[in-house]
């Protein structure tokens, strides 16, 4: 596996020098034109609270409500980190013995995770951000602390002539990569391995993560396990995985119709790291 800190589409910065917090349209307007051009984007140096950051999701896609009950005010954390329905990633209450975002560090499109929504088809552009509000000097062994993303366009153009006409014939049920909270209804989803963006057109592969089962192999999960995992690591052995080098204020963005990510591990007794985290469909 070939990891760069440099991709040739992915991890564009953008907008150099402005606050998300007061975009003109055209400047909104360019952002989700890079976004999809890009599949990873980021504009650097924000200031946000969170009430700020989904006061811009909603401007530039659309509602943010995708159906997840948002968790309560928490006095323990600052009222600036909290807003319904913008997530807190880390340890916003400081340094801890538990490992902290554990469920995010394997290869996933976030999109499996989310419960029931009325009209949200596979292709739906669902958008990520995530803002780096405090990040720690270093991620595992001291390496930078990182996101890390596979550009899942180049992956299907990276494979061969036969392989790629066999997987558009194929489709995958999608479960979510992590047991979901109790009462939530998280869907199993059929979705074609090959996936068509819907403003690019350009093709791409849609794999979920590790827990989806080939069509056809739905009594079998030792097999339909082993068959994602030799296709996942033949993508590895074609494909760089970018990693985004977090620096404090980086919002970055992606579209989860292109790319897979996978957070990185970090230590949490040793490191504070705030984030915060947005999900939004593209209307
Ligand atoms: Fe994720």
């Amino acid at each position: 596996m070939l990891t760069v800190q440099q991709h040739s589409r992915l991890g564009k910065e953008i907008l150099q020098d402005c606050d998300l917090a007061h975009l003109t349209m055209p400047q909104v307007q360019s952002l989700k034109q890079s976004l999809w051009e890009q599949g990873v984007i980021v504009v650097r140096k924000q200031k946000l609270t969170a009430s700020q950051l989904k006061d811009f999701a909603i401007k530039t896609f659309g509602d943010t409500n995708l159906g997840r009950r948002p968790k309560p005010f928490d006095p323990e954390i600052d009222p600036a980190l909290q807003s319904p329905g913008v997530s807190i990633l880390g340890n916003p209450k400081g340094l801890t013995q538990e490992v902290v975002g554990k469920f995010a560090w394997v290869w996933h499109h976030d999109k499996d995770h989310l419960p029931k929504t009325e009209g949200l088809d596979m292709n739906a552009l669902y958008v990520v951000m995530l803002y780096g509000v405090e990040i720690p000097a270093e991620g595992i062994d001291g390496e930078p602390h990182t996101t890390n993303f596979l550009d899942m366009m180049e992956a299907y153009q990276n494979l061969e002539r036969q392989h790629r006409q066999q997987l558009e014939k194929q489709s995958m049920y999608h479960l979510s990569p992590i047991t979901p909270p109790p009462g939530e209804d998280i869907p199993r989803k059929l979705h074609p391995i090959v996936s068509t963006h819907k403003i690019t057109g350009r093709k791409g592969l849609y794999l979920g993560s590790s827990t989806s089962i080939l069509q056809g192999l739905e009594d079998k999960p030792q097999e339909a396990q082993l068959y994602w995992n030799d296709l996942f690591a033949t993508i590895l052995d074609c494909t760089p995985v970018y990693a985004h080098i977090w620096q404090p204020g980086d919002i970055v963005f992606w579209d989860n119709s292109q790319v897979m990510h996978t957070g990185m591990p970090y230590n949490a007794n040793k490191y504070k790291r705030i984030a915060l985290r947005l999900g939004v469909v593209n209307h």
